[in-house]
């Protein structure tokens, strides 16, 4: 057993966590991040796509956007399709900004890139993490690394940016968190396939089968979702099916969808989750550790960012001896958050078949769309929310 220090110590290599090393070791603060998957698994998994403008400034001013500005593709609007046609909402014109196409898998081999070449201390494939001793002001780190070695680290800080399923929010004891929970009835059967897109901008779908999105990863590969119920077995749809499904939803006179080889499939369930307060003691949590919902608002990956954003510089002042912006942490986050959350939820009632009761849902959905359609400030009220917030409240000050 090796007793060590670290000033911050991170569970998690998401994107958050990632970033988070970056940020802190830009100023001058030492961190261990630990991660229980392999580096190759974290690389390739499949997840979010879409950059807010916000999210894309803080990437270029913390110097990890090489990649980014060379193979991002900068999207001006999107598509939503209704009732057979389909509306074209064009966010440059209603509100000067953009959304940039770039995938998760590729901010993450981005930032470990980055956290290896400054000679960040990463450790994937650990075993048995735990954290203690977080009331006081030297929390303790404990975990098995890949060659067996069982490490105790003593920080001043830990950041719980461990995702849903992590352990860190559970170490909050339960009489000092409120957990807010909304399971939507649906799911989404995602598919990742070798062929060129079929349209220049995103296409959000609601159609009498339920939701379908055309997204897209480069020249070559798409990107494809369509709405399934929460249980589907995914042995249910072999991918004939699935093109067949989403031919269908996507129809539009004159307009064909191309198909190709499947190169990754999954399905994903639906649920609003935030976790309040982000902080206790010398524990922050970050990312989807405090907070998940629907990926119709394309939030996530950009608040899992945004909140280490606001994280790195506060923690630097606590670190200082100065625990204001530290302690306003959870209150900053959590009013982006319920904005994303109201966002996503908003999205996902418009766009998805309500299972059992969209005769109800269905009428007030296409109301709304047709209101997008027509209504320039309903459309740039969407875009506002769509291209995002400015990254703060300190960005990278
Ligand atoms: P994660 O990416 O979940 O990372 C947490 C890490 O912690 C993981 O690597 C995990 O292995 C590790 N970990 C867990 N437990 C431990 C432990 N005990 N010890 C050590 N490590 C541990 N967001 C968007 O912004 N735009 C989109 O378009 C979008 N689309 C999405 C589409 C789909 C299908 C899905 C599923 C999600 C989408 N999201 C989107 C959401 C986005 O992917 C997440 O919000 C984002 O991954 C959150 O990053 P994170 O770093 O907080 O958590
Ligand atoms: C994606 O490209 O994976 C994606 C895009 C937009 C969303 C969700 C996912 O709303």
């Amino acid at each position: 057993m090796a007793g060590e220090r670290a000033q911050v110590g991170i569970v998690g290599a998401g994107p958050a966590g990632l970033l988070l090393s970056h940020l802190l070791a830009r100023r001058g603060i030492d961190s261990v991040l630990i991660e229980t998957r392999s580096r190759s698994y974290c690389e390739a998994r499949q997840r979010a796509g879409v950059l807010e403008s916000g999210t894309v400034a803080l990437l270029r001013e913390a110097g990890l956007a090489g990649r980014l500005d060379r193979q991002g593709l900068e999207h001006g609007g999107i598509y939503l399709q209704f009732g057979g046609e389909r509306r074209h909402l064009d966010f440059r014109d209603l509100v000067g900004r953009t959304v940039t196409v770039y995938a998760q898998t590729e901010v993450v081999k981005d930032l470990i890139a980055a956290r290896l070449a400054g000679g960040g201390r990463v450790e994937f494939d650990v075993t048995g993490t735990a954290v203690a001793d977080l009331d006081t002001d030297r929390p303790l780190l404990r975990y098995t690394d890949s060659g067996g070695g069982r490490h105790e680290v003593r920080c001043a800080v830990i950041a719980g940016c461990d995702g849903f399923h992590g352990i860190c929010r559970a170490a909050i004891p339960a009489a000092e968190r409120t957990e807010w929970e909304h399971d939507y009835p649906y799911a989404w059967l995602g598919i990742l396939a070798e062929v060129p897109p079929s349209t220049d901008e995103l296409i959000y779908a609601r159609h009498p089968h339920g939701f379908a999105l055309h997204s897209l990863r480069g020249p070559e590969v798409s990107r494809l979702y369509l709405q399934v119920d929460p249980g589907e077995d995914i042995a249910a749809w072999p991918d004939e099916r699935i093109w067949a499904e989403l031919a269908e939803r996507l129809a539009l006179p004159g307009w064909q969808l191309r198909e190709g080889p499947v190169l990754d499939k999954s399905i994903t369930p639906m649920r609003s989750f935030v976790c309040a307060p982000m902080r206790w003691g010398r524990l922050f949590l970050a990312g989807d550790a405090a907070h998940i919902m629907p990926p119709t608002g394309a939030k996530g990956l950009n608040l899992a960012l945004a909140d280490v954003a606001v994280l790195a510089p506060a923690l630097d002042r606590l670190l200082h001896g100065e625990p204001g912006p530290a302690d306003r942490y959870s209150a900053d986050c959590l009013a982006r958050v319920w904005r994303c959350t109201h966002f996503s939820a908003a999205m996902t009632s418009m766009l998805h078949r309500a299972p059992g009761r969209d005769e109800l849902q269905a009428p007030l959905a296409l109301a709304r769309l047709g209101q997008l359609a027509g209504s320039r400030p309903a459309a740039a009220a969407l875009a506002d929310q769509y291209t995002g917030l400015p990254v703060g409240p300190a960005g990278l000050a």
